[in-house]
């Protein structure tokens, strides 16, 4: 059996292009003691990994060059030296953008034999949608008459966003880079207004007409330009979690802040950033609503799958460039 790999070739400056990845072939390797073999099956491409191309320490290491990517990846086990994890168990892990990975067993976390498509759990149960959940519920903490702001509004995370709002009674409104998007946005994934940022002009106005009484929950992916309309925007004692920056994550210098910051004075804002990750104890609660709320139909998931570890690269690129509606995954065998 061959490994198809894709590694780091060397770190981007600015925009990610395919020469920053390399695709290798190799032999599948043996599982020794405690480790386990995978075929993996779904891998997801995240925004967070452009930060980790860069050589810089953050709350999660680097890639290192030559060495094979890491993704959250669901996969099948094909051998295990692990005890309670059996061949043909469905597993997920931070594993390789590869065709099969060797994992510590210990590692890994069995999934439940389910109705849910596996992939879902790289993206509504998984880390997407436990990021809109804290970012909402625990971070902003919104309340039924709150009018929510989404930027990135019809990715992974602000897809589950706008219709976790409208499900808590808010009303919500978002932002997103094409019509199609825009009208999906109100079409299925429970937005009361939305708008597209690349033709509207200017930010403040358009936001203002989306959210004519402010914003109280600002749920920001973006920052940038959009951030500080949004801003500008915002009511006495509103909320603001701040989930990502994807507008600067190409950038060679990191950008200047938003101008207006006095607003947080005069109209009493708050700001918290946070990490899902640090929120574990959510994940069960989270994810038992979720599964509830699709039998009920209250919430609807999208994905954009790629196929084949070597389109990888290219999937990222696209996610980074507004290329996927919901959550992008690659689909590995
Ligand atoms: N804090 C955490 O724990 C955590 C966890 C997960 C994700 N995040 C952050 O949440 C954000 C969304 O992540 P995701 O996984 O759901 O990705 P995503 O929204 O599925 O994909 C990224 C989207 O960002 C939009 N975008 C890219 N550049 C933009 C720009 N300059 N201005 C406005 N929109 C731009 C594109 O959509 P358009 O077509 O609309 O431009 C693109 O589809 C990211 O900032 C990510 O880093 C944070």
């Amino acid at each position: 059996m061959k490994n198809i790999q894709v590694r780091l070739a060397s770190r981007p400056s600015g925009w990610v292009s395919r020469d920053n990845f390399t695709i290798t072939e190799n032999e599948v390797a043996e599982p020794g003691p405690g480790q386990v073999l995978v075929r993996n099956l779904f891998m997801s491409v995240d925004p967070y990994m452009r930060g980790r191309m860069n050589d810089v320490q953050s709350y999660i290491p680097p890639f290192q060059i030559g060495e094979v990517l890491q993704a959250g990846v669901v996969g099948e086990v094909v051998a295990s030296n692990y005890p309670g994890v059996a061949e043909r168990d469905y597993v997920m892990g931070m594993l390789g953008w590869e065709n099969f990975s060797i994992s510590d067993g210990r590692l890994l976390r069995k999934l439940p034999r389910s109705s849910a498509p596996l992939s879902w759990h790289l993206g509504i149960l998984g880390m997407p949608g436990m990021t809109a959940y804290v970012g909402l519920m625990k971070i902003a903490a919104v309340k039924p008459s709150d009018t929510v702001f989404v930027t990135a509004a019809a990715g992974a995370v602000g897809s589950v966003v706008g219709q976790l709002a409208r499900i808590h009674g808010c009303r919500v409104a978002g932002t997103a880079g094409t019509e199609r998007k825009v009208a999906l946005l109100k079409k299925e994934f429970g937005y009361d207004a939305a708008f597209n940022y690349k033709s509207s002009g200017s930010l403040a106005a358009s936001i203002k007409q989306v959210c004519p009484a402010g914003i109280d929950v600002l749920f920001e992916n973006v920052g940038g330009e959009i951030f500080e309309a949004a801003l500008w925007n915002m009511r006495d004692h509103g909320r603001i979690a701040l989930c990502g920056m994807i507008a600067d994550y190409n950038s060679e210098e990191p950008q200047p802040g938003p101008r207006g910051m006095m607003l947080m004075i005069g109209r009493r804002l708050t700001m918290r950033g946070f990490i899902v990750t640090d929120h574990p104890e959510a994940c069960d609660e989270y994810v038992a609503k979720a599964i509830a709320w699709v039998a009920e139909g209250k919430l609807v998931y999208r994905e954009t799958i790629a196929v084949g570890v070597e389109n990888a690269p290219q999937a990222f690129i696209d996610m980074l460039r507004g290329g996927n509606t919901g959550k992008q995954i690659v689909r590995l065998s």
